[in-house]
């Protein structure tokens, strides 16, 4: 593949929290192989992560190097991949403002995504202008980077949908094609549940387990996840549906034959909760293993994790740059 016909992909993680074993498998995991056949954009989402952080700034800004460090530890590669501060390409809060004239509060409203996101929070009427537009300034990171592939976990798929219709709304507007629409790119296992069961493993529920997650830590969230409760002895038969164990195995477990081997031992009963666990923890421990120890090798050395970031950031102003100034020369916003 020559350079000109790869695509552009452009991912973002908010920076409320480091990264846990669910953005791994919905995400990271995908993005590490990508940065070999893609030109890869990786935005740390500070200014959107401030939409519903108003007062815990300093926590944005801590987990802006936290999930640097994830990011490194995992393997993606600062020579393949641009990794990119939100907050320090002012040329993303200037593109959305011209968004922002292209959609009405009521279809900022019927977005699927914020108005969940609405309720999980409790806003109820009190909504954070910025969390509400928040859709505006996304569609503004992808189209900046003209990307075309947005790898997303399914919750997302409502800010695909409405960054098409920006471009589009744009381009109409104009008379031009300047903005390019995106496709969405879902992973196979899209999302990870919690531990406890919840549908969604989440730093903010208690029910992740993080990429720096020590041996002991990792084990004692093994014990504690949900599996089957009407599976009280040994001897009786258990679900495997719904249960968080083999969730994860499927997730991280690649010897499938093995896995189903496991799940018929159990549906049939005489298969332990504890020996499945011990399955899946060494699974989990060997996968975390490494990158702990490449994340503590990085956080030795702050200075060069910081320099990694600005010159991804200063790469990314070069390329939102020109985009901006094709859509301000298309409102002829040009005068000097
Ligand atoms: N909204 C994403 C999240 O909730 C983060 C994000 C910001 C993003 N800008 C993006 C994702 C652009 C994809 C593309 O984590």
């Amino acid at each position: 593949m020559t350079h000109a016909n790869r695509h552009t992909i452009l991912t973002g993680d908010r920076t409320t929290g480091p990264l846990h074993l669910g953005h791994y498998i919905g995400s990271l995991r995908a993005r590490v192989q990508l940065q070999h056949e893609a030109n890869q954009f990786l935005l740390l989402a500070d200014t959107q992560a401030l939409t519903d952080n108003v007062g815990r700034h300093q926590k944005v800004t801590a987990n802006v190097i936290e999930v640097a460090l994830d990011y490194l530890a995992v393997g993606i590669d600062p020579a393949k991949s641009t990794i990119l501060i939100q907050s320090q390409v002012p040329e993303l809060a200037e593109l959305s403002q011209y968004l922002l004239n292209l959609v009405t509060v009521a279809r900022l409203e019927r977005n699927p995504t914020i108005k969940e996101e609405i309720r999980l929070r409790g806003f109820e009427r009190d909504i954070p202008a910025g969390f509400l537009t928040y859709p505006v300034s996304q569609a503004a990171d992808i189209t900046a980077f003209k990307a075309t592939h947005v790898p997303v976990g399914d919750d997302q798929l409502p800010m695909i949908e409405q960054t098409n219709e920006l471009v589009r709304r744009f381009n109409h507007t104009v008379d031009r094609s300047v903005l390019v629409e995106c496709v969405a790119v879902l992973s196979q296992v899209t999302r990870l549940p919690g531990i406890d069961g919840k549908a969604k493993m989440s730093k903010s529920l208690g029910n992740a387990i993080t990429l720096a997650a020590t041996p002991d830590e990792i084990t004692k969230a093994v014990n504690n996840m949900y599996t089957d409760p009407l599976h009280l002895r040994v001897s009786d038969p258990g679900r495997v549906e719904g249960n968080v164990v083999f969730a994860f195995l499927d997730a991280f477990e690649p010897d499938v034959q093995k896995v189903d081997e496991l799940k018929a031992h159990y549906r049939r009963g005489g298969l332990g909760d504890s020996v499945v666990k011990r399955v899946l923890n060494e699974r989990l421990q060997a996968l975390i293993e490494p990158i702990r120890a490449r994340r503590g090798e990085l956080e030795k050395e702050p200075a060069e994790v910081l320099a990694i970031l600005r010159s991804g950031t200063e790469r990314a102003r070069e390329v939102a740059g020109k985009t901006l100034s094709e859509v301000k020369g298309a409102l002829g916003l040009s005068y000097f």
